[in-house]
């Protein structure tokens, strides 16, 4: 999009991260392209060149008008610079900070409000953030079909909120009901959702964008075509039936009263208090609509200050920053190791896990996937989980249906091996079953070229095991993926002493492929994620043997910031497979992660869980309906139950969990307690706003933690014992995570 008289004009006016030009007609363009990076970031540098270009439109009075777009192939602007927030040290500089984005914004509308100068917005990409709110001070917007354009405030990710304008112009755009919604989920809102809510006003293909900016641009200027409607007016044009009656609860401060009481109650159900940043875009936007748009943006730049530098934003931009550095890490210790092309998939088994697999790989890669089955019955299991993934995706507008019925064709099954021969990677889902594991490694060797990588998605098995009966133990390795595949985050890459590089390399990309975040662990029973649920979930039975409630323990840890409590998980997982994950542990760790053997009453009276509708809860129509009482019969107790203090329970479940993941630090199953941090977080729910289990001992402090641990160890034994390295901490004050 870059044009030698928009280079030219640059220079003139000394732009560094934006380019300028401006047409016969009066319609000067600009289009972002910070230097240096992929993607355009808003930062301090950005904002300079910003001033420079409307200083000229203000006085030049050649200019009618102005088109804003991105010369970045396909990115309009992907947020404020997070660098640039790490760094900032006090509450005071970050509230500036919005300060100086707030007047910068402010100016740029003046044009349009003031100036008579129409500013169009012409949106590629990404426009998340600071870009979104570049885009809500401008006149109007446009924006490509492409399904590379998002739209959104996914600041609350990060533990903030919009710092520049966004929490006051967004509901006044869009009204205030669908603004809460964008800044306190985050959700990024594609084309055509944007063009119904009003939150742009035309959608166009990628090639003519800036065509239909500029005429657009034109037209505003010379008053052919007056500004769209914005807010209410706006609304009411785009409303169905159902809107209006929303509509009228927004319109008067009686309604507007009740909404926003209605948005805080669904909040703090959601976060149970654990997160201030959504808490304060809800005051924020509050206090802009009732009490006007000064107070509002005031409120905005302070709130913003005092959540850059709380412990909650350190925490999730830590996370952050931690799965950038993961896209970067080969998951060797060599970065020079290249993977090798995954040019097409293998999958023996097409339950649960080997479907999961199968879909993600056709959908977000293209690869051409070859299903093994045992029968037929098997195979057509397998294709109906792809196929419904993608009637899912054509459902909610991600996938045209030519382009479903295309990826639908990359995926076919057999009940033998054909079809395996060209494979580069196989992905082994068939039963926790190490003989029958053996078995279709061996068939599958024999089946495939010599250099095929044989992944294993045991949860429990190790993978040296598994590599035993290879003839190629380099090419085995282990790829942990959590259910259901298409949704869950992480995937946990185990390597053995064996495993090639190249090997490690070639699975961590194709799982980066997929879409996941990607944590590569040494070899060992439960690898990193199941070895520190089993010593957190052996705590929660201890605790209902010692009398607990089932509900106490599970609210207790939901208030903590899991989304499900430990025994609610154990209906999900399965009692049986708790079960048997528990004998493994036990038996490679001994008393330090041993369940109480209540597990075994449960199963003789067929609880397995929510799979046989029952188990620690009662299940009625596919829905959990609160505890099964008569499940404390069964485990030989009473109904009455003790109530432990919700702290307590926290401290004593957080605590083991915590521990162990310090000992596959010490044991090296870790690699970095970075890697500790995300697979807590993403495979296992870990509350992210704590930071994750290493995080979290940083910010308590290990000798706390040691000490407490000590405690816990005194009064129900040596599970307890804190980990070596926790001590270590505690002596030196080293940071994990410094
Ligand atoms: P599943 O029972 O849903 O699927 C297993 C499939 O393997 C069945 O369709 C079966 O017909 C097929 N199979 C059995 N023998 C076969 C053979 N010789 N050749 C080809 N296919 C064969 O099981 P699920 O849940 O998908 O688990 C598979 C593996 O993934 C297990 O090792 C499990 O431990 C692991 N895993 C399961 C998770 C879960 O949440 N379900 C999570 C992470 C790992």
């Amino acid at each position: 999009m870059k044009t030698a008289a928009a280079t030219e004009s640059a220079a003139d006016m000394k732009l560094t991260h934006f380019l300028f030009d401006v047409d016969a007609d009066g319609v000067a363009t600009v289009l972002m392209d910070v230097q240096g990076e992929k993607m355009n970031t808003l930062s301090t540098r950005i904002q300079d060149d910003l001033t420079k270009i409307i200083d000229r439109v203000e006085k030049d009075p050649e200019i009618k008008a102005v088109v804003i777009g991105s010369a970045k192939e396909d990115n309009f602007m992907a947020g404020a610079d997070i660098e640039m927030l790490k760094e900032v040290d006090s509450a005071a500089k970050a509230s500036q900070l919005a300060r100086d984005a707030q007047a910068g914004f402010a100016r740029l509308e003046s044009l349009h409000k003031s100036r008579s100068k129409p500013v169009v917005a012409a949106i590629h990409g990404p426009a998340l953030g600071g870009g979104l709110e570049l885009a809500l001070a401008c006149s109007s917007r446009i924006c490509t079909d492409d399904e590379k354009t998002i739209l959104g405030q996914p600041e609350i990710m990060l533990g903030v909120i919009p710092g520049a304008g966004g929490t006051q112009r967004l509901p006044r755009l869009i009204g205030i009901a669908n603004a809460l919604d964008m800044i306190l989920t985050g959700r990024n809102i594609r084309p055509p959702r944007a063009r119904k809510m009003g939150l742009v006003d035309e959608v166009v293909p990628e090639p003519i964008l800036l065509e239909v900016a500029r005429k657009q641009a034109r037209r505003l200027a010379s008053g052919v075509e007056k500004p769209p409607k914005r807010g209410m007016a706006r609304l009411r044009e785009l409303a169905d039936a159902q809107n209006l009656q929303q509509l009228a609860l927004e319109e008067n401060a009686v309604g507007q009263r009740v909404l926003f009481k209605k948005a805080r109650e669904q909040l703090l159900k959601k976060t149970r208090g654990n997160y201030p940043a959504p808490e304060r875009a809800l005051e924020v936007i509050r206090i802009g609509v009732q009490e006007g748009l000064d107070a509002g943006y005031a409120a905005e730049a302070d709130r913003f200050g005092h959540l850059v530098v709380s412990p909650e934003a350190q925490a999730l931009m830590s996370i952050f920053f931690a799965t950038q550095e993961l896209k970067k890490d080969n998951g060797t210790d060599d970065p020079s190791i290249e993977p090798r092309p995954v040019n097409k998939l293998g999958v023996i088994g097409g339950g649960l896990m080997g479907g999961g697999v199968a879909a993600v790989s056709a959908m977000k890669i293209g690869t051409p996937v070859r299903l093994k089955e045992v029968d037929d019955v098997g195979v057509v299991r397998g294709l109906s989980y792809v196929n419904k993934q993608l009637q899912n995706s054509v459902r909610r507008r991600r996938l045209q249906p030519r382009d479903a019925e295309r990826t639908r064709h990359l995926v076919t099954g057999a009940t033998d091996w054909s079809g395996f021969k060209s494979v580069d990677l196989v992905v082994e889902a068939v039963f926790e079953d190490l003989d029958l594991k053996h078995k279709v490694l061996k068939d599958m060797e024999n089946a495939t070229g010599k250099e095929a990588i044989f992944a294993s998605n045991t949860s429990s098995l190790p993978i040296s095991e598994i590599a035993a009966a290879s003839k190629h133990p380099e090419t085995v390795i282990g790829m942990h993926y959590f259910s259901p595949v298409e949704k869950m985050p992480l995937l946990e890459i185990i390597v053995t002493d064996k495993t090639a590089d190249w090997v490690t390399a070639t699975c961590v990309e194709y799982g980066k492929r997929q879409g996941k975040t990607v944590i590569v662990v040494r070899d060992g029973t439960g690898f990193y994620t199941s070895r520190i649920l089993a010593p957190y979930l052996n705590e929660a039975a201890w605790m209902l043997a010692e009398g607990a409630a089932i509900e106490d323990l599970d609210e207790a840890m939901m208030d903590w910031g899991f989304p499900v409590g430990p025994i609610a998980l154990l209906d999900e997982v399965g009692i049986d497979v708790g079960q048997k994950v528990a004998g493994i542990m036990e038996k490679a760790f001994g008393d330090r992660i041993r369940a109480p053997g209540t597990m075994d009453a449960l199963l003789e009276d067929g609880r397995k869980g929510r799979k046989t509708e029952k188990g620690f809860y009662r299940y009625e129509n596919d829905k959990k309906a609160g505890v099964d009482e008569t499940v404390y019969e069964v485990l030989g107790q009473t109904r009455e139950r003790t109530r432990f203090a919700k702290e307590e329970i926290q401290q004593r479940l957080g605590m083991s969990m915590i521990n162990e993941a310090a000992l596959c630090l010490e044991d090296g199953i870790l690699r970095s307690a970075r890697d500790g941090d995300i697979g807590a977080i993403f495979g296992l729910g870990f509350p992210p706003f704590l930071g994750g289990p290493f995080s979290w001992v940083d910010r308590t402090g290990a000798s706390e933690i040691v000490r407490r641990l000590e405690r816990f160890s005194q009064r129900y034994g040596k599970r307890f014992e804190p980990a070596g390295i926790l001590h270590e901490h505690a002596g030196s004050g080293k940071l994990f995570r410094g």
